[in-house]
């Protein structure tokens, strides 16, 4: 049978959850599956406003590609809704795609992730569904949540009327898609990973998957293998992330050249080029969750020394944020009170708006802590963003003061007479900066602190700027 005989069976989907994920990954079902009718449900009503906005420069999600796809397939086969009721009734297939955030309080606090948005939207599955409703666990989760799902949809067995018995297969399909380049991950991953034991449920979703990804691409396991190797990707990520970043902190007092270092080793096909760029550390709302979630499992299961190794990657990513701003303060004669710094950069990763868990908050925390006067930059994230992660409101105007933020519409404006310049996200235009132009207005002696390695050294510092560089050694 075709696969879209085989998926007639699937009329409509619902996706619980309208974030990073759940938009851009139904957007790109709906787009490969005009005859599947997709709702993306939310209980945040702006949320689904912004998906629903006219103007698709301000939908919720920044993603390269993102608009295309909207436009393409909203208000045709795929819908943005707070009905949710309706939506879970509807669907044959339901996708959990909601936050699993590190729990703030309770069992577990600072370690495990919070279950409780996956619990509600299991919850609500129970009560609206009706027939036979294959569940699709999308988001991120500790091994073995699949069957705390099994277990609440277990509990409701009549439909909501009485009038149609409900049934349930449940399935693990966590997502790999990166920030900024989602719409490219989702069309063309590395793999699609499902886990479950329902061999018609893993059958329809596969050929869900098959519309427009490769058979071979498509692993099936066993539901704790799916959940546990999402935990486990996104683990060597983050420590592949670390390792460079502490080689980059060796590199500076040795004289080595961490892009050299990481070029060098990367020929070697068995540790690969990619993921080896040295950073102010990683951020993203996911890696540092993720390890703590396995460092929690760990010790759960009484693996204190895996767990121990895990929470050092996490332990040395704070490390090289604190370092970072230590090294600014250090370089500005040992004080940047009432110092004007332009930070350039907000979103942990070029190409989102995303800034949670970003490497900016704590610099630009501690810089302001330390008394600096910050104009922070960034193409996409604004400035009521900015403020609800540093939990200060900005300072407007030529203000000066002592530990405060303003945001910057204009870069080049904001740099007059600033000491500074910190590059903190690799944004594609702070790599053709005009350098010439901001030396001339900034204060002596001018600063450029590059943390992304997207500088040309030889360019500033033959302008006449100070410079430094993460990992970039000692200059002759
Ligand atoms: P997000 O916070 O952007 O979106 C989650 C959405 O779920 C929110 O809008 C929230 O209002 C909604 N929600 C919560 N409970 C709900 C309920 N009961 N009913 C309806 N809506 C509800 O989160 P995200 O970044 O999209 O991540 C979702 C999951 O996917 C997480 O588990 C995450 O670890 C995982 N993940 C994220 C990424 C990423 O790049 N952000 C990548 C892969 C996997
Ligand atoms: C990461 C994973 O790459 C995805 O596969 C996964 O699905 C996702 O987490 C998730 O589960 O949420 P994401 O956090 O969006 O994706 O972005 P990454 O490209 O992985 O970057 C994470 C952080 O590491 C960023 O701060 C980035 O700047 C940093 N990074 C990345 C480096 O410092 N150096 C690198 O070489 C790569």
């Amino acid at each position: 049978m075709s696969n879209k005989a085989i998926t007639n069976k699937i009329k409509k989907i619902c996706c619980i959850g309208a974030g990073y994920v759940g938009g851009p990954t139904m957007a790109v079902i709906a787009a490969h599956c005009s005859d599947i009718e997709v709702s993306v449900v939310d209980i945040n009503e702006e949320k689904i406003k912004g998906w629903n906005n006219s103007n698709l420069d301000l939908l919720p999600v920044f993603e390269p590609g993102l608009k295309e796809v909207i436009s393409r397939c909203r208000n045709k086969n795929l819908f943005f809704t707070t009905n949710i009721p309706n939506s879970i009734e509807e669907a044959d297939m339901v996708f959990i795609s909601v936050n699993t955030p590190t729990k703030e309080k309770g069992l577990g606090a600072g370690y495990a992730s919070d279950l409780k948005w996956v619990e509600s939207s299991a919850r609500e599955v129970a009560k609206y569904a009706e027939g036979h409703t294959i569940v699709v666990e999308k988001s991120t989760v500790p091994v073995r949540t699949s069957e705390l799902i099994k277990e609440i949809l277990k509990s409701s067995s009549k439909g909501n009327k009485g009038s149609r018995s409900k049934s349930f297969a449940v399935l693990s399909s966590p997502e790999f898609l990166a920030e900024g380049t989602a719409i490219d991950d989702l069309e063309n991953p590395d793999r699609v990973l499902i886990g479950g034991d329902d061999i018609d449920a893993i059958e329809i979703l596969s050929k869900i998957y098959q519309r427009w990804i490769p058979r071979s691409k498509i692993l099936l396991t066993n539901v704790w293998s799916s959940e546990l190797t999402k935990l486990t990707a996104n683990a060597f990520l983050a420590q592949r992330v670390t390792s460079i970043n502490s080689i980059a902190a060796l590199c500076e007092p040795t004289g080595a050249h961490v892009t050299e270092v990481a070029e060098a080793i990367g020929f070697d096909s068995r540790i690969g080029r990619k993921f080896l760029s040295p950073s102010p550390g990683f951020g993203g709302s996911c890696f540092q969750k993720d390890l703590l979630n396995l460092v929690y499992l760990s010790k759960y299961y009484g693996l204190d020394e895996v767990a121990d190794y895990w929470e050092q990657v996490i332990k040395l990513n704070n490390w090289q944020k604190k370092r970072i701003s230590t090294i600014i303060v250090e370089k500005l004669f040992g004080t940047v009170s009432l110092k004007k710094i332009l930070i350039l950069g907000f979103a942990f990763k070029s190409n989102t708006n995303d800034t949670r868990e970003s490497s900016a908050i704590l610099i630009s925390k501690e810089l302001i802590e330390n008394g600096a006067k910050l104009f922070i930059h960034d193409p996409q994230v604004n400035p009521h963003q900015i403020q609800m992660e540093l939990g200060t409101k900005p300072i407007n105007g030529d203000n000066y003061q002592e530990g405060s933020w303003s945001y910057s519409e204009d870069l080049y404006a904001s740099a007059l007479d600033a000491d500074a310049i910190v590059i903190l996200t690799e944004w594609e235009i702070y790599k053709d900066l005009d350098w010439l132009r901001l030396f001339q207005i900034m204060r002596r002696p001018s600063w450029v602190f590059d943390t992304r390695s997207i500088v040309k050294k030889e360019q500033v510092q033959s302008i006449g700027f100070h410079f430094w560089a993460l990992g970039r050694g000692i200059e002759e």
